[in-house]
């Protein structure tokens, strides 16, 4: 297979000062990419600021013989989203790639959170790929192409424990990433969402030092690298990276049945069925919500008829 490039594109890595999107800008860079590597250059909560490490992050793209500019907008406002993408127009011209990767985290049971500690994290990761990405898709738009990358965590598709601000702004991004899928693929947008493993300053000392080591992020840019290419076709993915390994996670819905069409079910009908109703047994995917109306349909009209 010949060599995946990036040459003549652009590409914006949001969070790019460290971990998993330094990772990430290094690949384009490395690929050919010009790269904006945005960094608010705070800590792991969210607070302070500082121009250090997207700087960092310019000077190690620089060195290696690739392009880069620094910005330190946060991705939390209007205002930080559009001046990013200013950023990446001013200094090559277009944009073609946006990674919404920045992230913080405010751990606490749900119990003990408070609205400061929720409310922040939903606005970073949230709307924060909210900002970036509305302000990113008029000048794809304009290209007639585009790749936008989400960053999810197997918190949000699965639960962990003292993350509920944390789980809830990852699936958001998902419903997010599932939207743009279709309103950016008349224009040549593709949108796909990672779930990442990494070490990183965020994950901590979550595992072992041993097992750290191993999850280098390069795994998962690789994999990022691959869905921002021109190669890559698929759109509206979740793909977990990590450690080596690559899956595709995704919402799917059972059979089911249909029960009462004529008269509501009782709730011992609701019980009686409900291992049918929870079975996966050929569980199936949507492409949209539009699609998946006709399968409520055919079991109303299917008794009807
Ligand atoms: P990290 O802390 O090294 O990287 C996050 C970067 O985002 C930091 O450099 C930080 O300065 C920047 N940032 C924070 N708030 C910002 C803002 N408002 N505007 C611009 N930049 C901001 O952590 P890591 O692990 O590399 O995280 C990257 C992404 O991957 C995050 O979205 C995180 O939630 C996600 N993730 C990471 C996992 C892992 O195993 N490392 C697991 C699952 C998800």
């Amino acid at each position: 297979m010949s060599e995946i490039r990036f040459d003549g594109r652009v590409a914006l890595v949001t969070g790019a000062g460290g971990g998993l999107g330094r990772s990430h800008a290094l690949l384009f860079g490395a690929r050919g990419a010009k790269v904006v590597v945005n960094d608010l250059g705070g800590n792991t909560d969210g607070t302070g600021s500082g121009t250090t490490m997207a700087d960092r992050v310019v000077t190690e793209i620089k060195a290696m013989g690739g392009d880069a500019v620094a910005n330190y907008d946060s991705v939390d406002t209007w205002e930080g989203g559009e001046k990013m993408i200013a950023a990446a127009v001013e200094a090559f011209g277009r944009l073609d790639i946006v990674v919404n990767n920045a992230g913080i985290l405010r751990d606490k049971s749900i119990a003990k959170m408070t609205p400061e500690e929720w409310t922040r994290v939903l606005e970073v990761h949230l709307n924060g790929s909210y900002y970036v990405t509305r302000a990113a898709l008029p000048a794809m738009r304009q290209n007639g192409y585009g790749r936008v990358i989400f960053t999810t965590s197997a918190a949000g598709l699965y639960g962990n424990f003292g993350q509920a601000n944390y789980s809830a702004a990852k699936l958001g991004i998902v419903g997010l990433m599932n939207t743009v899928k279709l309103e950016g693929q008349k224009f040549g947008v593709l949108a796909n969402t990672i779930a990442p493993i990494a070490k990183s300053r965020l994950m901590g000392t979550v595992m072992d030092e041993a097992t750290m080591e191993k999850l280098k992020p390069e795994f998962v840019s690789a994999m990022v690298a691959y869905l921002c290419s021109e190669e890559n076709t698929f759109t509206g993915g979740i793909f977990t990276a990590g450690g080596g390994h690559y899956a595709r996670a995704a919402m799917v819905e059972s059979p089911g049945v249909t029960l009462g069409i004529d008269a509501i079910p009782s709730v011992e009908q609701i019980a009686a069925s409900f291992p049918k109703i929870a079975d996966l047994t050929d569980a199936q995917e949507y492409p949209s919500a539009g699609a998946n109306v006709p399968k409520l349909m055919a079991g109303l009209f299917g008794s009807k008829g």
